[in-house]
């Protein structure tokens, strides 16, 4: 049955007239669609959305090919009109894109499908490790789960140094120096759970606690979906790495298992498969992204107990049997590679309650803690504790700024900015890590971190550098910011300090970081229109161009779904409306009146007050779940594949177009790192990774260097490690739902034979379809098949398109042979995902774990939302963050892709740190994609050479 909702949702303008460029039949859909109402929001977990429209939906979005794709198992919007690139669209669009006519109802149907799975995932995938599930489920005092927002667990516990500051026993509430900036631990982002988000917290969960360490057995559901054929080692990481995993090559010798040639020689080559649309830098970006956002380890250690990491066993005509030594040194696996346990927080199982007449675990199995700050507040350049802050170098002549010194006589109009000085001896750092630059987060180094910390840390200095002079030019005027002890008193810039200048700096880093990865990184990981519209929804709103709605609309949002105590207004609808002003920002004006009349009169009538902790942290929603990532976040975040063997580098003040050199990753890792960037130049580097292509998220194409990465601190007889194997045990560790299951826990359809990969959009015939029916023979080979048994059900997470329950037959008739789907690696599952919507560079399995988590970090983020302000940023912060750098808003030339859109930020930043740059970056719309390539038409992805890089020998 399909109910009618009464609000029109921002995504949907989907009103259905005069659709010039239909045929006659997309036309009669969409009628039929429009007399059918919208879809409900479903109200069990096994009645979700799935990404799959009904057939009159698809036809009036998408036409034939859209009904026609429809049976696939992925979602179905990837086929609306003008999703994909030119030839997408339908014939006889004009260049712009109506929403009544086939291609607006395209994206904006797209972008509506994107928002239901958004508000399910809300509904059904919010599980909180540390203690507070039970009143999610239950609610607690009248209010719903989903609408709680203060939580026991994330008070300060006595024994904490700010215990008193908060309030001790009485109610906590932070105060004072507290909520004035980013904490080093994180603490006191949410002034009233104070523990959120900080150092040390557990990683939550996306998927049902019952649904973890499906390796354990714990459920029969888990038991009758896997047999006996899961454990840490089994099926043989080591061999999975070796098999799915390792990049062929066309000529080893000139890759050397990624060690390249003598001298850095121009000649090496390692094959890896490319994306076309996303550059290296785009690689090293996540990575550094990721090392803001989580860690598991504690300054670079696990446990101390050592573990094998397979090499051991290999299924052979469905049969596992051990390994000889020779059929090893066949696959080039090692079985003396050895790793270091992970960590855990909590061993024993979980309490558990019963609510309704259903009992529920409190939490998972076994819990984990991420080890840094959960939020977006760049403390892998600032630190996140004690131990990692006295990593972190200020310039003693100014200590608003990083320390960052001068090195060598190269030219380059950013070389006098400098580079960030090495740790000394006096750091306390893992041995691995000396040499390297100083900085909060030093593991897992190579040029690339060294590139970022680099850069950011040369913003955070010009950032101090303009408040400096502009505080020696107006000294008396109102910096903006605000001591909440005087909250009265404008703080001169004369009177801004060198900490309260420095921490300023860090909320304007942080958010720039943020917006680069919202609005720039993103939208080339995702490059098509509607994830373009979505992404930058999600910063600026959909309706950024309409002010006065914006602001009524965000009036409804914080005031009044954010306090509702119903889980519909306070999560469902609170999501969507967001969508219209935007998260960003989100409850940062308080007005006394209609926002519609007091937008015509401002500032003054904006009642914001930093006295009123209501104000302060009114714009953030946790959706009844405590903000931190899920362990399933880091899974779909295992991007290696990314990172190519070697780095063709090239020179800006020489002919960009001639790479001269290819350097080995390898030979950049960890300490080599720092020499490499200093000795190279940061304009060379950035270059270099600029204008290459990064590795396709996809099986047979990880690094081979990272397969034989030496590890000196686990003192293996073989000195290295698969990293890539370790990948698959550490999510085994920690108790991550294989593919099939991940997926259905994450409202996707699951897969009923290994087949079901082979893109079937692709002609039959075609190599590529060829190729990778190729793959799926290996992964059938390696995680084999078994006879079914239709009496077992595998699954409470979804049921059969009948209503029937999901077996461990798969749909298949009882006793056939199937494929093991159930048992693949989630990491493996998604790289083995052909099927992808347009310019996705992400499987929609990790896409699905995005849209939930990516909007969650903003909505829960006070500095982001309701304290995204001068009090806390400086009026230059704000304009910093607003207008991409300090000189206002610049505006890109032309339309690409039919915007008229700023210069992106990351552009920006690379201009302001790396001016000499300025000639190779004026025709880079986006700053990660290969800046020499033609980005042509509507969304090509095409691998062309822009004009003047014909030469390019990345072309040929
Ligand atoms: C030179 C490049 C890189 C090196 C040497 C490297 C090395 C490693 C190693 C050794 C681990 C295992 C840590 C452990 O569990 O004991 C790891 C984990 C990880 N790597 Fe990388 N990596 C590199 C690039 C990347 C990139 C580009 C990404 C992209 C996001 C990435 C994402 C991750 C993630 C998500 C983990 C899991 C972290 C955790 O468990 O908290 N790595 N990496």
């Amino acid at each position: 049955m399909r109910a009618r909702f009464p609000l029109v949702t921002l995504a949907v303008t989907l009103a259905l007239a005069g659709c010039a460029t239909s045929g006659h039949d997309d036309l009669a859909a969409c009628a039929s669609m429009a007399a059918g109402g919208l879809r409900p929001v479903a109200a069990e977990r096994t009645e979700r959305f799935l990404g799959k429209v009904q057939d009159d939906t698809a036809r009036c979005r998408g036409g034939d090919k859209a009904v026609a794709r429809s049976s696939l198992p992925w979602m179905d919007w990837a086929n609306y009109w003008a999703t994909g690139d030119a030839g997408s669209r339908a014939k006889g669009a004009g260049d712009t894109i109506g929403h009544l006519r086939s291609d607006g109802r395209g994206i904006d149907g797209a972008l509506f499908d994107l928002e239901y799975q958004r508000i399910e995932l809300i509904k059904f995938n919010l599980f909180d490790n540390s203690g507070t599930y039970l009143d999610y489920v239950r609610g607690r005092g009248g209010v719903d789960g989903a609408a709680i927002k203060v939580w026991e667990v994330l008070r300060l516990p006595p024994g904490h140094a700010d215990y008193a500051k908060v309030g001790g026993d009485g109610p906590q509430l932070c105060q004072g120096d507290l909520i004035r900036f980013r904490t080093l631990t994180g603490i006191c982002n949410d002034i009233r759970n104070p523990l959120m988000g900080s150092s040390n917290q557990p990683f939550a969960r996306n998927v049902q606690f019952e649904a973890t360490y499906p390796d354990l057995g714990k459920t029969e559901l888990a038991r009758n979906r896997h047999g006996d054929r899961l454990s840490l080692l089994q099926p043989d990481p080591q061999v999975i790495s070796r098999k799915l995993f390792t990049r062929t090559q066309s000529d080893p010798d000139r890759c050397r298992a990624g060690q390249g040639l003598p001298g850095q020689s121009p000649e090496a080559s390692c094959d890896y498969k490319k994306a076309p649309f996303f550059n290296v830098l785009a690689a090293f970006w996540i990575q550094f992204m990721t090392h803001d956002w989580f860690s598991h380890l504690q300054e670079g250690r696990n446990q101390t107990e050592l573990i094998a990491v397979g090499c051991v066993s290999e299924r052979v005509g469905n049969v596992e049997r051990p390994l000889s030594a020779a059929e090893a040194a066949r696959l080039g696996c090692r079985p003396d590679d050895c790793a270091d346990r992970s960590l855990v927080a909590e061993t024993a199982d979980p309490p558990t309650f019963t609510h309704q007449g259903k009992t529920y675990p409190a939490r998972a199995y076994r819990t984990t803690r991420n080890s840094i700050t959960a939020w977006w507040d760049a403390s892998q350049i600032y630190g996140y504790d004690d131990i990692s802050r006295r990593r972190v170098k200020r310039d003693p002549s100014d200590p608003a700024k990083l320390l960052l010194l001068p090195v060598g006589q190269r030219a380059g109009a950013g070389e006098r900015q400098g580079y960030l000085p090495r740790l000394d001896a006096a750091d306390p750092i893992a041995p691995e890590w000396s040499g390297q630059e100083a900085t909060g987060f030093p593991d897992n180094w190579s040029v690339g971190m060294s590139f970022y910390h680099n850069v950011f840390a040369r913003e955070h200095n010009l950032f101090v550098e303009t408040f400096r002079r502009q505080a020696t030019a107006t000294p008396e005027t109102d910096s903006g910011l605000r001591n909440p002890a005087r909250p009265d008193h404008g703080i001169a810039y004369r009177e801004v300090t060198a900490d309260e200048l420095f921490e300023a700096g860090r909320l304007v880093v942080s958010a720039m970081i943020a917006k680069i990865h919202t609005t720039e990184w993103t939208t080339q990981l995702l490059y098509d229109e509607p994830l373009y519209r979505g992404m930058n929804a999600n910063w600026h709103g959909l309706i950024q161009k309409h002010e006065l709605a914006a602001a009524a609309l965000e009036k409804i949002v914080v005031r009044s779904f954010g306090r509702s105590e119903d889980a519909k207004y306070a999560a469902k609808w609170y999501s969507v409306f967001a969508a219209g002003p935007g998260i960003f920002g989100l409850g940062s004006r308080v007005y006394a009146s209609d926002p519609l009349f007091a937008r015509l009169d401002l500032p003054d009538r904006d009642t914001w007050s930093l006295t009123n902790p209501d104000h302060v942290n009114g714009g953030i929603n946790h959706f009844g779940s405590p903000f931190n990532f899920p362990e399933e976040f880091t899974t779909v975040y295992r991007l290696h594949p990314l990172v190519p063997d070697l780095i063709e580098f090239r020179e800006f003040d020489r002919d960009p177009n001639v790479v001269r050199q290819k350097v080995p990753v390898i030979d950049t890792v960890r300490g080599k790192a720092t020499a490499a960037t200093q000795e190279r130049g940061l304009a060379n580097w950035a270059l270099s990774m600029g204008r290459q292509r990064l590795g396709a998220l996809t099986l047979q194409n990880h690094p081979q260097f990272l397969q034989n990465l030496p590890m000196p601190r686990l003192a293996a007889a073989t000195g290295v490690l698969d990293v890539p194997a370790l990948d698959l045990i550490r999510d085994r560790e920690r108790g991550v739902p294989r593919f099939n299951e991940f997926r259905r826990q994450y409202g996707l359809r699951q897969l009923t034979r290994f087949d079901d990969f082979v893109d079937q959009r692709l002609a039959q015939g075609a190599p590529e379809r060829a190729e990778q029916a190729r793959i799926v023979g290996v992964l059938r080979e390696v995680y084999g098949q078994h006879r079914c048994d239709a009496s077992k059900i595998i699954t409470a997470a979804q049921v059969n398109a009948d209503g029937s329950l999901i077996t461990d037959c798969l749909g298949h008739p009882n006793g056939t042979l199937v494929d093991n789907v159930e048992d693949v690696d989630t990491v493996v599952g998604w790289l083995a995902e052909f099927n992808r919507p347009h310019g996705f560079a992400i499987s929609e399995t990790q896409f699905q774990v995005f849209i939930l988590n990516a909007s969650r970090r903003l909505f829960s983020d006070r500095f982001f939302t309701s304290s995204f302000r001068p009090e806390f940023y400086t009026h230059l912060g704000i304009r910093w963050v607003t207008d991409n750098g300090p000189d206002g808003t610049v505006m890109e030339k032309g339309a690409p892709n039919g915007h008229r859109d700023p210069v992106s930020p990351f552009k920006r930043v690379l201009l302001r740190t790396m001016p000499e740059l300025a000639p190779e970056l004026e025709p880079v719309i986006n700053a990660f994609d290969p800046w020499a390539r033609d980005r042509g038409e509507y969304y090509s992805i095409q691998w062309k050479p822009r004009p003047g890089a014909e030469a390019d020998p990345a072309f040929r």
